[in-house]
């Protein structure tokens, strides 16, 4: 029986990963060009990291995490994302004793057990950035804006930055309060998920998708209505700083994000192209995290970035990436006597750095011409018996098929200064 990928996962062959690794190259250069610098950390973690990291009214944690037991007992599980883990290595490293801000970025898997759908996978792909140490409003808006570059590079049209503050732990409880009080007269009515999070966690009401929940919203009192004096002055601050920016955004105040460690500015950006998880991109600031797992306090702020739902917006807006160049030179061979110095010469080509192409499966001429048309070949160097004795190797133009001799010493620099050009 032929077993079958996960439900939820994905292959990526040979031509999604060359538009990966355009991508990737992208946000490195980004990163680099903001002072991000790379962090990787492990794919696994004990399981009390997120629980305690993501939080235990999540629907992450209560429902969606690859949990299990290893070989020594221990609670292990695939990251779901990789704040946390930032936050972990943050402290665990002793990062903050070093220089602030710490700017770090991260690419890699992540694993949630969701019910899969287009743009929604068990196994997807996050960028992300957390900038540590830094309470700045600045902050907020430099993470923004290194996102909304990317985009911006890509060609990416349409999108739309939603911007809230869900406040501090300080002007948060009036706030939970005032809400509560507003539903309360209606919470026999609510659904079931939003009666389960009255009183768990009663924000996460204002972004349930349930059309009745949504109409006894209306009227509901804003987590902007609350904040405090110091939360309203920030997020006064990160809105200038966007505009000087010239970064347009959305204010949407039933933005509480899914994950329960944000304070001040929580932001996604929506691409409504490509369908219902338009969300590409989702974030903002967590002041309390690093004490939460921890650490001596520390202000944090990040983001992170769906890699597949990159691809479903290029594809639905129609963009291809530049391509990745093809080889440079196939060599091919003419009679069976030259096999082993032409297998030769491609190692010596290939150390002087060209892209080369050789015939494993000792196919007819004809057909290696074909199979190096197929991988892009400009050149098709020819050897053969009677060429190598007279210490020479055919050089074939692939676009004009002219055919040039050349000395055996000579056709790597030869090559080199033609394919320079
Ligand atoms: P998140 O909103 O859970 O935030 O995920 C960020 C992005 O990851 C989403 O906007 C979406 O593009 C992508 N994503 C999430 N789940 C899936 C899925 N099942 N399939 C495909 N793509 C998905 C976080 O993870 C936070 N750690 C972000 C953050 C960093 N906040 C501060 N720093």
């Amino acid at each position: 029986m032929l077993t079958k990928r996960p439900r939820g996962t994905n292959d990526f062959l040979p031509e999604d990963t060359a538009k990966w690794q355009y991508v990737e190259k992208l946000l490195r250069e980004i990163c680099q060009q903001f002072g991000y610098a790379e962090l990787r950390t492990p794919i696994f973690e004990e399981t009390a990291l997120f629980l305690r990291g993501v939080g235990d009214t999540t629907d992450i944690v209560q429902k969606e995490m690859y949990t299990f037991e290893d070989a020594g007992g221990r609670s292990i599980t695939l990251r779901p994302e990789n704040t946390a883990s930032a936050v972990r290595a943050y402290v665990e490293n002793k990062l903050f004793a070093g220089q602030q801000p710490v700017r770090l970025f991260y690419m890699g898997p992540m694993f949630r057990y969701e019910r899969p759908q287009a743009g929604r996978f068990r196994q997807f792909h996050q960028f992300g950035v957390e900038c540590f140490g830094a309470d700045s409003p600045a902050a907020d808006a430099e993470v923004i804006a290194l996102a909304w570059e990317f985009y911006h590079r890509l060609g990416l049209q349409g999108l739309e930055l939603n911007l809230n503050s869900v406040g501090c732990p300080k002007c948060r409880p009036a706030y939970r309060q005032a809400l509560q009080d507003f539903l309360r007269p209606h919470l026999a009515d609510l659904c079931p998920t939003c009666q389960e999070r009255f009183e768990k966690n009663p924000l996460r009401i204002l972004d349930c998708k349930n059309p009745q929940c949504q109409q006894f919203l209306q009227g509901a009192p804003t987590t902007l209505d609350s904040l405090c004096s110091e939360c309203r002055e920030h997020f006064s601050k990160v809105q200038a700083y966007l505009q000087a920016a010239e970064i347009p955004y959305r204010l949407n105040t039933r933005l509480v994000r899914g994950l329960d460690y944000y304070t001040n500015t929580a932001f996604e950006i929506l691409l409504a192209d490509i369908g219902a998880q338009s969300a590409v991109c989702g974030g903002g600031r967590y002041n309390g995290l690093v004490e939460e797992l921890g650490g001596k306090p520390a202000p944090g702020v990040g983001f992170a970035l769906g890699m597949e739902r990159v691809f479903s917006a290029l594809n639905a807006q129609g963009i291809e990436l530049p391509k990745q160049p093809g080889l440079a030179v196939f060599v091919a061979v003419l009679d069976e006597n030259a096999r082993t110095q032409a297998f030769q010469l491609a190692c010596q080509l290939r150390r002087a750095g060209l892209a080369v192409g050789y015939d494993t499966m000792e196919r007819s001429l004809k057909a290696q011409f074909k199979y190096a048309d197929s991988q892009g070949a400009a050149y098709t160097l020819l050897v053969g018996g009677d060429e190598l004795a007279r210490g020479s190797v055919i050089l074939r133009d692939m676009q004009s098929s002219e055919q040039q001799e050349y000395p055996l010493d000579k056709v790597v620099a030869s090559l080199q200064t033609k394919l320079a050009k």
